[in-house]
């Protein structure tokens, strides 16, 4: 990659830390239901992937072992900005969902937002959730989804995805995550259409999947 491209991506991603740090507020007032019940649950060693600016800091319950997981430096800046503000001990790593850098078998849960429309690699990344969670341990998500197949918002999405990835910083809006789950290995699995009012991107999937004990 030229200079010049690696600086515009560089601005784009710290524009994107920048915007989300400010949308996250409506976002989870939006959302706000599922994540209470979704996180209210955890217990133990909890990694979550892709944990942005730290939208989630307000739902993990008290006495969790916290990891979070973050490739960007400028997201990272965000989320030891905010571990400070709500007093949570966490470990913040630098890494990427495909390649996980904790032991297998380490965590009682994992948690993703938001994440696996923009990781580059689907299958690797739930491989490397799977790998890292403890037999009988859960994986809990949220994220967006493509829209069903024939309708007008599927071929906005299909037509507007090669524009978004640059400007969303590799967000895909017609992935199809919810069949990436069902075949990655996991079983017990409760996944859940629901509608957010955001445009574009508002088919999401709720739920959760167990890694065999
Ligand atoms: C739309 S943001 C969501 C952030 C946060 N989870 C939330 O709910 O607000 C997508 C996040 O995934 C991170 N990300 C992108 N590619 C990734 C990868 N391959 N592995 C892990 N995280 C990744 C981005 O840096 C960003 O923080």
């Amino acid at each position: 990659m030229r200079e010049s491209e690696n600086e515009t991506y560089s601005l784009i991603s710290r524009l994107n830390a920048w915007f989300l740090n400010r949308g996250t507020h409506t976002y989870n007032k939006l959302t706000h239901r599922f994540k209470k019940e979704l996180f209210s649950g955890l217990s133990g060693s909890v990694l979550e992937i892709g944990a942005g600016t730290g939208a989630n800091f307000d739902y993990y319950p008290e006495n969790l072992d916290l990891w979070m997981l973050e490739p960007s430096p400028y997201m990272r800046d965000y989320l030891h900005e905010k571990a400070v503000e709500v007093e949570q001990d966490v470990h913040i790593i630098s890494g990427y969902a495909e390649e996980i850098p904790c032991q297998d078998n380490k965590f009682d849960a994992v948690v993703t937002t938001l994440v696996l429309c923009t990781v580059n690699d689907v299958e690797q990344s739930l491989s490397e959730i799977y790998r890292v969670l403890k037999p009988g341990g859960v994986f809990h998500f949220i994220e967006h989804v493509a829209a069903s197949e024939q309708s007008w918002l599927r071929t906005l999405q299909n037509g507007i995805t090669p524009f978004w990835k640059i400007m969303a910083d590799g967000c895909h809006p017609n992935r199809e995550t919810g069949e990436w789950i069902r075949k990655s290995g996991f079983m017990d699995i409760k996944l859940e259409r629901i509608n957010v009012s955001i445009p574009v991107v508002s088919p999401h999937i709720i739920g959760s999947a167990f890694k065999p004990e």
